[in-house]
């Protein structure tokens, strides 16, 4: 097993878990079932990031791009997130995991919504862990929804346009109150952000694997935290530890 050092934890992990579809396509299954297995991955990186002591997960679990999918196949993944909610719900109430999510939840179909807003508000006063998941999420169309926002606030004289700062940008976003990711993982060798967290990662440290996501397992991500351990993160300065 793959050693990690406890002392020098990613606060946030985010993870874009890619690769179910070719998963399923190596072994002839259809694509649906990649997304099954794909559930189960997420089950165990879930329980494993409580394990080690990750205080916030977020998985990019279906942005706003993937509308475009096959109308089968967007309403297998709804099916699987409603089961995966109402299955997962003892275990997170058992584990302190608090859920979140961020993306246009409005666009997801009512059952949906509503199996998320009732786990939510049930694990709302879980403290150990945040899970947060990305859900008809774009980062793109977040920032969009933070400068209407704020353009808002300024129309109705609340504030002066130029007492805008990154941090009324910051708290403007759907991830208000959240830390950025120090670690982000990409699944399935793509090197690409997909309109993931576009303001957030601004400084996250980068860890792609060409492990295609139904075969990420609770090893493989020690091996990325590990990864991440040996970065010298510099933040613009001159060397180690220099975040100012
Ligand atoms: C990730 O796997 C899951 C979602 C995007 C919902 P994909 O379905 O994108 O799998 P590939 O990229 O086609 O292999
Ligand atoms: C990114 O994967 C979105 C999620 C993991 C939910 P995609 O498979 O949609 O990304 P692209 O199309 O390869 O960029
Ligand atoms: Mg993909």
């Amino acid at each position: 097993m793959t050693s990690i050092d406890s002392r020098r934890l990613p606060e946030h992990i985010a993870i874009i878990m890619d690769g179910n579809g070719r998963w399923a396509k190596k072994k002839g299954l259809s694509r649906i079932l990649g997304h099954q297995q794909g559930a189960d991955a997420v089950r165990e990186i879930v329980t494993a990031s409580r394990d080690i002591g990750i205080r916030w997960l977020t998985l990019y679990a279906f942005s706003e791009e993937n509308w475009k999918r096959p109308a089968h196949e967007v309403q297998a993944l709804m099916k699987l997130l409603n089961r995966f909610l109402k299955k997962e719900l003892e275990e997170m109430q058992e584990n302190g995991i608090r859920l979140k999510t961020i993306g246009r939840t409005s666009r997801l179909p009512k059952r949906t919504r509503d199996i998320l807003l009732d786990t939510i508000e049930k694990t709302s006063s879980n403290r150990q862990m945040t899970l947060t998941l990305a859900l008809s999420y774009g980062g793109r169309q977040e920032i969009l929804d933070a400068i209407l926002k704020i353009a808002a606030r300024v129309e109705r004289g609340e504030m002066a346009a130029d007492q805008i700062t990154e941090q009324t940008v910051t708290d403007a976003l759907y991830t208000s109150g959240m830390p950025d990711p120090d670690l982000l993982i990409r699944t399935s060798g793509e090197y690409r952000v997909s309109n993931f967290l576009l303001w957030q990662i601004s400084y996250s440290e980068i860890y792609i694997t060409p492990t295609l996501w139904p075969d990420f397992d609770k090893n493989e991500y020690l091996k990325a935290i590990q990864d991440y351990q040996k970065r010298d993160r510099r933040f613009g300065g001159t060397g180690a530890g220099s975040k100012e």
